[in-house]
């Protein structure tokens, strides 16, 4: 059964709907992540989902009941918000109790909690300590532990990591993952950042404009993405734009390039009966760093692998891998070769190209053209 559906959700705040009919629905247990940029509407669709802010059409149900207009109390859900609020005159242990304390949860059993979320979020050094007393990072760690202190049928965190140091976000990232795994609970969980949602979420729902653009597994939407401006945001570094020609070459169509000589290069498509109209048309043709690669001899064989002589721009070492800025069709291209690829900035190199997870878009809309 769903444990959260969101049906034709529409918001106006009076000017104009900013969230423009949201259809999502998860699965118990379930962990769902809205992404999208600032603006896009994802606190607006997650303080509805708490009756926070009221709907302007549309219906919210949790399980089989209809919670649209519902009283936030009543929803059985815990929140922590972008803008989290403690309550300062309370000690952090305190705060993090509240919740059990008006539900009437014995004191030895609140304590208990209380440690074991502390201990969790690692403020246990901090539980006599004010809000007032406390940096933003932690500050945000007692508002988690608030909502963690609790068993509801629903979590909502709207960017519970974003005030934290690099180091503990992603310690805090592996902790929620844990804390999913182990209580199964359902939750909706709002981010900025594109590897927190490929790497926490079991669906993504990508937003912009108050419109979902995708929804789907982050996998789903990693290799297959519904338009241009979902295969743009997902991934780091961001997949390769390359403008390019249709062509017709026989009975296949494949994308007419320019090496670094300037010779015309013809790369297969992985699905040429979706594009056997468009010979001749202008296309975006998308490719993932990791798929232009140096030449690997085991791919050599398959069939959708094409090598390419492209020049260097500029090359980025990280350690375990090597980024390279070189240039195709007069776009700047991102490429990911292994550590010890020694090429240096300005020579020619061969390069390879794994087409099988290439995908192309309408220059004009975005839109996917080979599906
Ligand atoms: N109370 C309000 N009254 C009028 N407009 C509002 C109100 N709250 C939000 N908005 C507008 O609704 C749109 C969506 O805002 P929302 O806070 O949901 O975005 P968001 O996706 O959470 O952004 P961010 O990533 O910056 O937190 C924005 O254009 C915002 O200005
Ligand atoms: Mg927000």
């Amino acid at each position: 059964m769903a444990a959260l559906t969101i049906n034709n959700v529409v918001k106006n705040y009076g000017q104009g709907d900013v969230l423009k009919g949201i259809n999502i629905a998860i699965n118990s247990g379930e962990f769902l992540i809205l992404v999208g940029p600032s603006g896009c509407g994802k606190s607006t669709l997650m303080n509805m989902i708490a009756g926070l802010e009221t709907v302007t059409s549309g219906e919210i149900l949790m399980g089989d009941d209809d919670v649209t207009n519902v009283e936030p109390k009543d929803r059985d859900i815990a929140m922590v918000f972008q803008s989290y609020a403690l309550y300062p005159n309370m000690s952090v242990a305190e705060n993090i109790a509240f919740g059990l304390e008006i539900r009437k949860v014995p004191k030895d059993e609140r304590m208990k909690e209380v440690q074991r979320v502390a201990k969790l979020l690692q403020i246990e050094h901090l539980l006599d300590r004010k809000p007032g007393q406390l940096s933003g990072g932690q500050r945000q760690r007692v508002a988690m532990g608030r909502a963690l202190a609790r068993r509801p049928r629903l979590y909502l965190f709207d960017e519970p990591l974003s005030n934290l140091d690099a180091k503990l976000r992603v310690e805090m990232r592996t902790e929620i993952k844990k804390l999913h795994q182990n209580l199964g609970t359902t939750i909706v969980y709002v981010t900025h950042d594109q590897i927190e949602a490929m790497t926490l979420a079991d669906r993504i729902a990508v937003m912009k404009d108050g419109i979902v653009q995708q929804f789907g597994t982050p996998q789903e939407i990693y290799d297959n993405p519904a338009n241009q401006f979902v295969a743009g945001f997902m991934g780091s570094p961001a997949m390769n734009f390359i403008p390019c020609r249709l062509v017709g070459k026989g009975t296949e169509i494949m994308a007419e390039v320019q090496d670094a000589f300037g010779k015309v290069q013809y790369l297969p498509v992985p699905n040429p009966q979706a594009l056997a109209s468009m010979s001749g048309k202008d296309v975006i043709l998308g490719l993932r760093p990791e798929k232009i690669t140096e030449p690997l001899q085991h791919k050599e064989h398959e069939p959708l692998i094409r090598h390419l002589q492209l020049k260097v721009l500029v090359t980025e070492p990280t350690g375990a891998d090597t980024m390279l800025v070189s240039e195709l069709n007069g776009e700047q291209v991102d490429c990911r070769v292994g550590p010890r690829f020694g090429v240096k900035p300005g020579e020619i190199t061969d390069l390879m190209l794994d087409m099988s997870l290439a995908v192309f878009f309408d220059p004009e809309t975005g839109a996917r053209i080979d599906q």
